[in-house]
């Protein structure tokens, strides 16, 4: 047998990443939208998150239709061309490039996630549009010198020109000892004048009390697995410190330039996720 090639060790990294044992909020989040792509450990997490509160199919549609409403209109109506989207999920329909280049052929995505769930589907998000681009890059958004400094970055993206910086539904994964306000400041330096933060993050501000208190009481009894940070509207807020917020500013996901009336939306208990874009000048 011949050593071992470069291929064999990074397939090798890649399976002992790829843990069915614990369950990952790609695969998770995939499963409450509808996907194909999970394991029985991810459906059980996410069937005792919805036991508890039963909307988070809800929450995570909505969520998703934020980022391409978001995406739209960055492309649409700020004449963005490059995105940055960190935290990109297992793809799905409406991924960052096919909403962007929809709106403009040419526009260049690179996207950033740390499962080697999504690494595996990656080549699915490589399918740009004739004269656009997209990229995938493994990092981890708790390590931001580790993206701004990757050679995929800098053969993706000019940052020498405006960038959407996508964070969706991925800062909550962060806690406060990773330090996402700082993570997520650092990457909005790096980028010039002129570019855009769309953030969206889980609270639970808009959920009953005693729903709230029962999710505490299930991860406290270790019947469920707490690996998200709901985040309030000041510490939401943060993220955005230096910023100019886009209309309608910080709002819940729901009412982000709804392509709905209000009657047809869910409530705000139902999708309790914060929501905004800014831009920086
Ligand atoms: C709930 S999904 C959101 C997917 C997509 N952004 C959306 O909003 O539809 C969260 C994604 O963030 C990724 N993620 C979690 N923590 C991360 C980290 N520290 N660095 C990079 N990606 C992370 C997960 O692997 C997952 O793909």
């Amino acid at each position: 047998m011949g050593a071992a090639t470069p291929q064999d060790n990074h397939t090798a990294r890649l399976s002992d990443r790829l843990d069915t044992s614990v369950p990952h909020p790609a695969r998770r989040y995939n499963y409450w939208l509808g996907g194909k792509d999970h394991f029985a450990v991810d459906r059980h997490s996410g069937d005792q998150i919805a036991a508890v509160y039963p909307a988070i199919r809800t929450l995570a549609r909505e969520n998703r239709a934020f980022l391409r409403r978001a995406v739209r209109h960055l492309a649409a109506e700020a004449g963005i061309r490059q995105f940055l989207d960190i935290g990109t999920g297992i793809p799905t329909a409406d991924n960052t490039h096919e909403v962007a280049q929809a709106v403009a052929p040419e526009s260049r995505v690179l996207y950033v996630d740390n499962d080697p769930m999504v690494l595996v589907h990656a080549r699915a998000l490589l399918t740009s549009s004739a004269g656009g681009v997209t990229a995938y890059l493994d990092a981890d958004l708790r390590d931001p010198e580790s993206i701004l400094g990757a050679d995929e970055l800098r053969a993706t993206l000019d940052l020498s020109r405006p960038v959407g910086l996508i964070l969706a539904a991925v800062a909550h994964f962060l806690t406060d000892a990773d330090r996402p306000h700082e993570a997520v400041a650092r990457l909005v330096e790096a980028l010039p004048s002129g570019s855009y933060l769309a953030l969206s993050h889980v609270t639970t501000d808009f959920i009953p009390a005693e729903i709230v208190a029962r999710m505490t009481a299930e991860v406290a009894a270790g019947r469920m697995r707490q690996d998200g940070v709901p985040r309030s509207r000041a510490e939401f807020a943060r993220f955005f410190a230096g910023l100019e917020l886009v209309e309608p500013g910080i709002v819940p996901v729901t009412r982000w330039r709804p392509e709905v009336p209000e009657s047809e939306r869910p409530s705000l208990a139902e999708a309790s996720v914060y929501v905004a874009v800014a831009r920086k000048p």
